[in-house]
């Protein structure tokens, strides 16, 4: 990891802010918590939804290239004795003679334990992989690993997709799923964890376009996390030196973040060249060759590889949205998500606890919900209430006054500006629309007006 990340917000209130607002849980907390796993709670839960369906909608719904697939976790073994992770996806570990801690080798700076200071062992080959076993008899004959990336899933169906699909070069195929390894050193919290999220592409191309395919697919990847948000500045590209690359591939570009513990990875694209083709058409004994129309002949394609992690995803994306600014005597704090991504989209708060305010609330909230993920709230004051949709990123508030009972309006609050418009309510659902798209707050339906501009307030 690289230097420390200055001006960033400290891990620690991220941690603390998921805790308290049911972003993330430590897994099995009654218990004492897993060690580096994670639950995600009723908010969490919506945020890497919509970070999976961004992903999903960008590199399958909305291209002709790419299709889908959904590959078991379970596989079979000799899959990873073809894709070298048997052999060859492990880490150097070395134990503290003294505590009997274990580290990353290539983690320590000298051959000291960091707990202890004590000597450590010579390094020693440790495969990542989780084993278990298949059926009622645990013998080595049965055993089964975890799979530790979901690409292999993708390749194993070549041929598949080409059967059913008809694709021709160039396509991709994409996938969602649980990944997991038994790491060594984990921590700062989601970012490594023994099970994990992936969002993988394979994407076939002819062998000589591959560095052409490679630049697109490493600009376009950049540009989704633009497109949702993520500050630019806090992005950067970082290409692997030769004795850095996985043993699949040619070239590899990390997509880091400045994450709070310092520039880390995000992504990872990499040319994997024919590496997985050519080791499952010679372990399987099956063909993945696929026929070139242009020149009669049997090709195997190269292959560009742009894999994200969904729990890393969340939490660049909760770290960069992450604001404390000073508001009156106190610190306002807010996640300033994209729309896209916030769990929740709107909030609905009658003014007070009102029998006729509640009423109308309600209905507004019914018209609402069918649209979008929206909250009901009429907890507390008004000011509390607006506080906590700030602090869980919900982009707008919607208040039902004593005065909405008379002229059936509403006001719409926007999060990060905290100005206000009033709307009929009968336009209330395409006017919310409409803003959640990026439109401007003060770009005003028929009949609405501008309410209370938040910035002019302040500087009275
Ligand atoms: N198929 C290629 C592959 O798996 P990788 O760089 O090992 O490449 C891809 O992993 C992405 O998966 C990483 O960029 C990261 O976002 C995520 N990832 C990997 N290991 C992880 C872990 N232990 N915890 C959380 N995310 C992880």
């Amino acid at each position: 990891m690289a230097e420390k990340a200055s001006g960033k917000v400290d891990m620690e209130k991220i941690v603390s802010l998921c805790q308290r607002r049911g972003y993330i849980f430590p897994s099995s907390e009654i218990y004492g918590g897993l060690s580096s796993c994670w639950d995600y709670g009723p908010l969490g839960v919506e945020l890497k939804r919509n970070i999976k369906e961004a992903w999903w909608r960008s590199v399958v719904q909305e291209r002709d290239d790419m299709v889908g697939l959904d590959t078991s976790i379970l596989m079979h073994p000799q899959v990873w004795v073809a894709s070298g992770h048997l052999e060859q996806f492990a880490d150097p570990l070395v134990e503290c003679k003294q505590c009997h801690l274990r580290w990353r080798a290539d983690e320590l700076k000298d051959n000291s334990c960091p707990s202890c200071g004590g000597e450590v062992t010579e390094p020693q080959q440790f495969n990542l992989m989780f084993k278990t076993f298949m059926g009622p008899v645990e013998e080595d004959a049965n055993i089964v690993y975890l799979r530790p990336e979901t690409a292999q899933g993708m390749f194993v169906n070549f041929q598949n997709i080409l059967n059913t699909t008809r694709k021709r070069l160039p396509f991709g195929v994409a996938q969602i799923g649980k990944a997991f390894r038994n790491e060594i050193t984990t921590g700062n919290f989601i970012f490594r964890s023994r099970e994990f999220e992936q969002m993988e592409i394979e994407y076939f191309v002819k062998p000589g376009t591959d560095d052409e395919w490679f630049d697109y697919w490493l600009e376009e990847r950049y540009n989704w996390y633009v497109n949702l948000g993520i500050k630019k500045e806090n992005l950067q590209l970082r290409q692997h030196a030769k004795g850095e690359l996985a043993h699949y591939a040619r070239k590899c570009y990390d997509i880091d973040y400045l994450f709070p513990m310092g520039w880390s990875e995000l992504e990872g694209v990499a040319n994997r060249g024919d590496f997985d083709l050519t080791q499952h058409a010679t372990h399987s004994g099956k063909s993945l060759s696929y026929l070139d129309e242009e020149t009669n002949q049997h090709i195997v394609p190269c292959v560009i590889e742009p894999s994200a992690g969904v729990d890393r995803s969340a939490l660049a994306f909760l770290c960069d949205a992450y604001v404390e600014e000073p508001d009156k005597e106190e610190i306002r704090v807010l996640l300033r998500f994209h729309p896209t991504i916030a769990p929740v989209k709107v909030a609905v708060l009658p003014l007070s606890k009102r029998e006729n305010l509640v009423e109308l609330a309600k209905k507004v909230y019914a018209d609402l919900r069918p649209c979008w993920m929206v909250q009901y709230d009429d907890t507390q004051s008004i000011g509390r209430r607006y506080r906590r949709q700030d602090e869980i990123g919900t982009p707008f508030c919607v208040t039902v006054d004593f005065q909405s009972l008379e002229d059936n309006q509403a006001t719409i609050r926007e999060r990060d500006s905290m100005n206000q418009i009033r709307v009929p309510i009968s336009e209330l659902k395409s006017t919310l629309q409409a803003k959640l798209e990026g439109e401007d707050l003060f770009v005003l339906p028929q009949g609405s007006q501008i309410w209370k501009v938040e910035r002019e307030e302040k500087s009275v």
